[in-house]
């Protein structure tokens, strides 16, 4: 899907580059040309991806352990002696759950690394991206901004992260560093499969994610990495931005109260005259008279 050059001789970090998005991104640019390293706390799939892909290195990393962020970015320069984007993508999304029965001890979790792996990660890469006159590319989500039901905590760390993105891009642009978000909607991935089977009925659930799209699909990791590229290449006016990649997700209204929400709903009055909603008169004849 990239071209090639666009992004060659550059270094990129990816957080959760072993599979999903992180791999979309992480292929996405080693096509451009740059050299990618890969973080995941995952052995696996990263290995498959390392031998797949040239330019790419895999450093067994866990966002939320601070000495293993250190190594990374040690690793990153003792290799190839510069650094010019870190794609904060590592995250997770709870099973659904209603505000009671989540816990602050499983919130604080889903902070340490859903919002505090991107903040330690990105203070030990700042000294080099300011050097390289780099970026950061933080992975948001949609839901961050519009909300979702039974994903309290989840829609908290989103949010966090896109304010942070902004608060950050203005302390940064002195230093020539560009920090923006991509704001993904329904992307199907590993991490999607897994929230779909955990749910009482795996294909309604499915069908549900697909039908939120005006364009009726969801959208592939390979979609978000090329986002990714272009806000690293192209994209050089660009700071503080939300890249929303949601297929149109939020536009238009839809059926958003619960079944058991009290509805409140206004009727006609029953002589309401309804042949008058009908236009009689060409729109020449409905102008003001002059
Ligand atoms: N899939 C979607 O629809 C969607 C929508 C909006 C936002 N997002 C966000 O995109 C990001 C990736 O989501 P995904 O769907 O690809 O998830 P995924 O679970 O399919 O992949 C996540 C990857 O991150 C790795 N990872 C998890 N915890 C880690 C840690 N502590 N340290 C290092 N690596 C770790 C996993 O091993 C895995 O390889 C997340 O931040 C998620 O919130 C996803």
């Amino acid at each position: 899907m990239a071209s090639g050059t666009r992004y060659a001789g550059k270094v990129v970090v990816v957080t959760g580059g072993g599979r999903g998005i992180g791999a979309g991104i992480v292929r996405a640019f080693a096509e451009s040309g740059a050299h990618v390293v890969i973080c995941d706390k995952d052995e696996s799939n990263a290995r498959v991806l390392e031998q797949q892909l040239p330019g790419t290195v895999f450093v067994r990393s866990d966002v939320t352990r601070e000495e293993d962020l250190q190594t990374l970015i040690a690793e990153t320069i003792r290799l190839f002696g510069r650094l010019d984007c870190v794609v904060n993508n590592a995250g997770y999304h709870p099973v659904a759950q209603w505000p009671e029965d989540t816990s602050a001890q499983d919130f604080r979790q889903l902070l340490e690394l859903n919002l505090l792996g991107y903040y330690s990660l990105t203070k030990l890469a700042l000294p080099h991206l300011r050097k390289s006159q780099g970026n950061i590319i933080n992975i948001s989500s949609l839901v961050g901004a519009i909300g979702q039901t039974q994903a309290l905590p989840y829609v908290a760390t989103k949010g966090a992260v896109t304010a942070m993105t902004k608060a950050l891009a203005l302390d940064e642009s002195k230093y020539g560093v560009r920090v923006n978000c991509i704001s993904p909607g329904n992307i199907w991935t590993p991490l999607w499969e897994m929230l779909a089977a955990s749910s009482p009925d795996p294909q309604a659930t499915i069908l549900e994610g697909v039908l939120a799209q005006p364009l009726g699909r969801m959208g592939q990791p390979a979609e978000v990495g090329a986002a990714a590229v272009f806000l690293a290449s192209e994209a050089t006016f660009c700071t503080g931005i939300e890249l929303r990649l949601t297929g149109g997700a939020e536009l238009g209204y839809g059926s958003k109260a619960s079944r058991d929400t009290p509805l409140e709903i206004p009727m006609l009055p029953p002589d309401f005259p309804r042949q008058s909603l009908a236009c009689t008169t060409s729109p020449q004849e409905q102008l003001p008279a002059p």
